[in-house]
């Protein structure tokens, strides 16, 4: 492939199992002779892992909504503007653990009504959409002990509960009808092995 790449996010709630499942199809895309770059947000460039560092880490009340929307807002700039766009442009295929409908979401929602201003903020400063998102849907409860079971410093959103969660889901399937033509929703509560294969088709299906 020459010129232009592809563009591939994954998106879904908490402990979904999308960091598994996007090195799945990494290694299945490789395997096809592909060149991949699987990157993830917040982060993905050094500047933007050091803003991923400050937003996941420490006291989350430390910002108003709308400082943390300008600080995943800016992680993403740097991430576009270092690794996505270049690795892009040199025909690679970029696989993304989460982008901007997280954003939308988990910000989005999360804090009162604050879609308008992540929308405004992400056509000025981002302008970008994947050209196709794999949402891993599944129940909160499942995905939600999955992630409490992992422990990691990075506790901020997990802490979210499970109510929020619902709403996290119920916002994703209704972005996934907003934006038919990039979205496709995978059944996450299969086995892992049937997930990976959805995955593997709708992906194989819109590559060229
Ligand atoms: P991630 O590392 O994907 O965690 P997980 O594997 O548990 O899904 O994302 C870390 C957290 O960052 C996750 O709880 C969602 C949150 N997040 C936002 O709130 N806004 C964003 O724009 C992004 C990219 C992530």
């Amino acid at each position: 492939m020459n010129g232009i790449g592809s563009f591939i996010t994954f998106e879904g709630i908490d402990g979904s199992g999308k960091s598994t499942q996007i090195k799945r199809l990494a290694e299945t895309l490789k395997q096809s002779g592909r060149d991949v770059v699987l990157t993830r947000e917040p982060g993905g460039s050094p500047g933007a892992e050091d803003i991923r560092k400050l937003v996941l880490e420490g006291d989350p009340d430390r910002w108003s909504a709308e400082t943390e929307i300008l600080l995943f807002t800016a992680a993403r700039r740097d991430h576009l503007e270092r690794t996505i766009l270049p690795a892009l442009a040199a025909g690679k295929i970029v696989l993304c653990d989460r982008f901007a409908d997280s954003t939308r979401m988990y910000q989005g929602l999360s804090r009162g009504d604050l879609r308008h201003i992540v929308d405004q903020l992400h056509s000025l400063m981002i302008g970008r959409e994947p050209d196709l998102t794999i949402l891993i849907d599944m129940d909160p409860a499942t995905g939600l002990a999955r992630a409490k079971s992992r422990q990691t410093a990075e506790e901020r959103f997990e802490d979210f509960g499970q109510g929020l969660q619902e709403q996290m889901r119920k916002g994703f399937l209704n972005l996934a009808q907003q934006f038919p033509d990039r979205f496709r929703v995978i059944d996450g509560e299969q086995d892992a092995d049937a997930v990976a294969s959805d995955i593997a088709n709708a992906v194989l299906s819109g590559l060229a």
